[in-house]
């Protein structure tokens, strides 16, 4: 990722504390986000990954520092007014309705006409590969066919940023990579920008542009997938990635050699 890209969103001093807590969850976080770019967040259980996103949507209120989008300070906008979508790890479905319902209600929560809403959706059911699917309720549905109707819900509103945090984790290892080849097209397709968390060293170094290694509460590097195998910041950063992540490519390296 090159320094001279535009700056999507800059992230300053951020901390939260959670009441009743003493412990900071984040403790003076700051990093960038370039337009277009795809930032995964790596880190431990319990490093403050899910507490960033949370307060960049606006889910959570930071207890200090500040969020910029292109230059406007957002630290107090609703959610609404964010112009960010966020993709959960369970989903959030609406049972009670289709694969279409399920898209076109965001649309028409949205100021919509009736007619724009079907368009709309119909579009991104054919661009979700789901056309097939609109008509099924979620619950009939794989992991990986109910996440792509999310992420379709997602795209309805028209976000420049999308949130997604840990996506995947409930997927097994073939609809991950599946899921994965459709993040990516998705980023290109609709040029959002994507912070992604995830648990998964592999995950994160075959999808990201730069990816934030955190340690609790804490940045611990921020680099490109490359810039953190060769250089890791210090020897949380070599045990916790570059060790791991070694080993993965290697045994990755041998699948792909059998599959040829
Ligand atoms: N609503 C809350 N109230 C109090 N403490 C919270 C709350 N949400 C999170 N925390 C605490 O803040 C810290 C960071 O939590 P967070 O959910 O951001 O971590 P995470 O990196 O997303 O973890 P995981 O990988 O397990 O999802 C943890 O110590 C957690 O217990
Ligand atoms: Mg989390």
């Amino acid at each position: 990722m090159k320094t001279n890209k535009k700056v999507k969103l800059s992230v300053k001093n951020l901390s939260k504390v959670y009441d009743n807590e003493s412990m900071n969850a984040i403790d003076d976080v700051s990093f960038d986000v370039y337009d277009g770019e795809f930032l995964s967040i790596l880190g431990p259980s319990g490093c403050g990954k899910s507490t960033i996103i949370k307060i960049l949507i606006g889910l959570v209120p930071p207890t200090s520092g500040q969020i910029f989008k292109d230059d406007q300070d957002i630290t107090n906008l609703k959610i609404s007014k964010r112009g960010m979508g966020m993709v959960f790890q369970n989903y959030a479905l609406f049972e009670n309705m289709t694969v279409r319902q399920n898209i076109e209600f965001a649309l028409k929560t949205n100021k919509n006409t009736k007619q724009t809403a079907k368009e709309v959706t119909s579009t991104l059911l054919e661009k979700m590969h789901l056309q097939e699917l609109e008509d099924k309720k979620p619950n009939l549905l794989s992991g990986g066919q109910q996440q792509r109707v999310a992420i379709a819900r997602t795209l309805a509103l028209n976000p420049d940023v999308i949130l997604f945090d840990e996506p995947m984790s409930a997927l097994d290892a073939s609809t991950r990579l599946e899921l994965c080849a459709e993040i990516k097209h998705v980023q290109k397709e609709f040029k959002t920008t994507i912070i992604y968390i995830t648990h998964d060293q592999e995950e994160a170094f075959s999808l990201s542009d730069r990816i934030m290694v955190m340690s609790p509460a804490k940045i611990a590097q921020i680099g490109t997938p490359s810039q953190i195998l060769s250089r890791p910041a210090n020897k949380y950063v070599k045990s916790f990635v570059c060790d791991n992540i070694s080993k993965k490519i290697d045994s990755l390296n041998k699948i792909m050699e059998k599959k040829k």
